[in-house]
């Protein structure tokens, strides 16, 4: 934690601690008002079939049949298109459900809009710091679904209040009102509770505590932690999601056994290390010291998953801050499916994460698969992404809840190489 302005300061993006790099980085982070929206010109619902296509169950492409849309849902899935819709021929291509981005900071609707342009139809965003920002970016038409945390709950003087210039009387103060804290975030619409553990965040007392009071809500709690130190406390309070893995050593087996006893997920995010590695200015987001490694974050997956941890498909991506990183929405997510992949999980298993899985963790029942009464969430792949993963960048078709995408953005042989965004 301790080194990351000096990290910044080297890489000559800031001139102080928290300069103007991190003002930025935290105005990037300010959702907006959706004026960018393509959701007034999106194309209308209709009815229409895609034929002849082979659908992935979850575990593998079936035979060749047709899959029939009607307005927001699939209506039908099997045998021949009806006469008289409008078909899409879907003869040697490869549907699969529309992809979950399980921790993403989309900010506008031209964010969401990149989202759905490579197939993500949903946005889990992480982090709200403007609450009619956020209001104002569910339930657009045309791009990703949004599913949205609050505030966060983050300490007076951490790294996290100091990057997002968070106003101190919006930090949670050692002797803050935790029910009246929870009770906000809720009265204003978030989906779920965000905790930050890190130097100066949440006590483990605080923490706990807040878990209580969302359980009692019957909401969910996820929990920020990118070290050793804070992984234990997000253990310890029970949340329901750990967001990241430690990147400065390795989770015991005793630790990842005692997150999968008490039904915790996780969202390891490889991505954003994988870009932080690469550009400095993300160094501080995660409290990158020089005792981090990709090897540890790739143990860790591996050590998780092995321990039938749930794990989660997300990116951290915030966009393009120009002049100081960019971490493309929707592209990102693809090669977080690559990275998943790298660390030992299979193609059919990875994708199962980034749909129906992540469908489950986020009782979203009405998606993540191909199947009758489903949100019409789907992508069309000319390629199978059972034999490389990397074919998911190779979409022909996305519809997003039966709308379609016109603005398709991904295209077979896009770079994962950081240094190429
Ligand atoms: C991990 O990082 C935390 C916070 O910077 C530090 O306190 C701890 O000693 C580190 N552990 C290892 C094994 O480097
Ligand atoms: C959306 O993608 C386009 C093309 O890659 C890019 O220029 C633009 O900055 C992106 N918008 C956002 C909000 O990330
Ligand atoms: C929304 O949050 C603010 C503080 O973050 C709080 O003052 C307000 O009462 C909250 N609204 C509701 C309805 O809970």
């Amino acid at each position: 934690m301790k080194i990351t302005a000096t990290l910044l300061a080297a890489a000559g993006l800031v001139d102080s601690a928290y300069g103007c790099g991190a003002h930025l980085l935290a105005r990037a982070m300010q959702a907006q008002s959706p004026t960018d929206c393509v959701g007034g010109t999106a194309p209308p619902t209709t009815t229409f079939a895609i034929k002849n296509v082979r659908v992935f169950d979850g575990y593998a492409f079936g035979i060749p049949q047709a899959v029939l849309v009607s307005g927001t849902k699939i209506a039908l899935v099997g045998g021949a298109a009806p006469p008289g819709i409008p078909t899409f021929d879907g003869t040697n291509k490869y549907l699969i459900p529309g992809l979950i981005d399980s921790h993403v900071h989309p900010q506008s609707c031209g964010a969401l809009s990149n989202l759905t342009a490579y197939g993500v139809t949903t946005a889990v965003n992480m982090a709200c710091l403007d609450y009619n920002a956020c209001r104002a970016l569910k339930d657009q038409v045309g791009v990703a679904d949004y599913i949205t945390a609050g505030l966060f709950a983050v300490g007076p003087n951490s790294l996290h209040a100091q990057f997002f210039q968070v106003p101190p009387e919006l930090t949670l103060q050692p002797d803050a009102d935790l029910g009246e804290n929870v009770d906000y975030v809720f009265g204003n619409g978030s989906d779920f509770y965000k905790i930050v553990a890190e130097e100066n965040g949440p006590t483990q007392q605080q923490q706990n505590t807040i878990v209580q009071l969302v359980h009692a809500k019957g909401k969910a709690t996820y929990t920020h932690a990118s070290y050793l130190a804070a992984y234990a406390q997000a253990i310890a309070s029970k949340c329901d999601g750990i967001q990241h893995v430690p990147a400065n050593g390795t989770l015991t087996s005793a630790q990842t056994a005692q997150i999968r006893s008490q039904g915790q997920f996780v969202t390891p995010t490889m991505e954003v290390f994988r870009v932080a590695f690469a550009n400095p200015a993300l160094g501080p987001l995660l409290g990158l010291t020089p005792a981090d490694t990709y090897d540890n974050v790739v143990a860790n997956v591996a050590s998780l998953r092995q321990s039938k941890v749930p794990l989660a498909v997300g990116t951290d991506a915030v966009g393009s801050l120009p002049g100081i990183l960019n971490f493309p929405f929707g592209l990102t997510l693809h090669c977080e499916l690559q990275n998943l992949v790298g660390a030992g999980m299979g193609n059919a298993e990875v994708l199962r994460a980034a749909t129906s899985g992540a469908a489950k963790l986020y009782k979203l029942p009405d998606r993540g698969a191909v199947k009758m009464g489903m949100r019409a969430d789907l992508v069309l792949l000319n390629s199978n992404p059972l034999t490389d993963i990397a074919h998911t960048f190779d979409i022909k078709n996305v519809w997003v809840a039966g709308r379609q995408v016109t603005n398709v953005l991904s295209s077979k042989g896009t770079s994962c190489d950081p240094t190429t965004f």
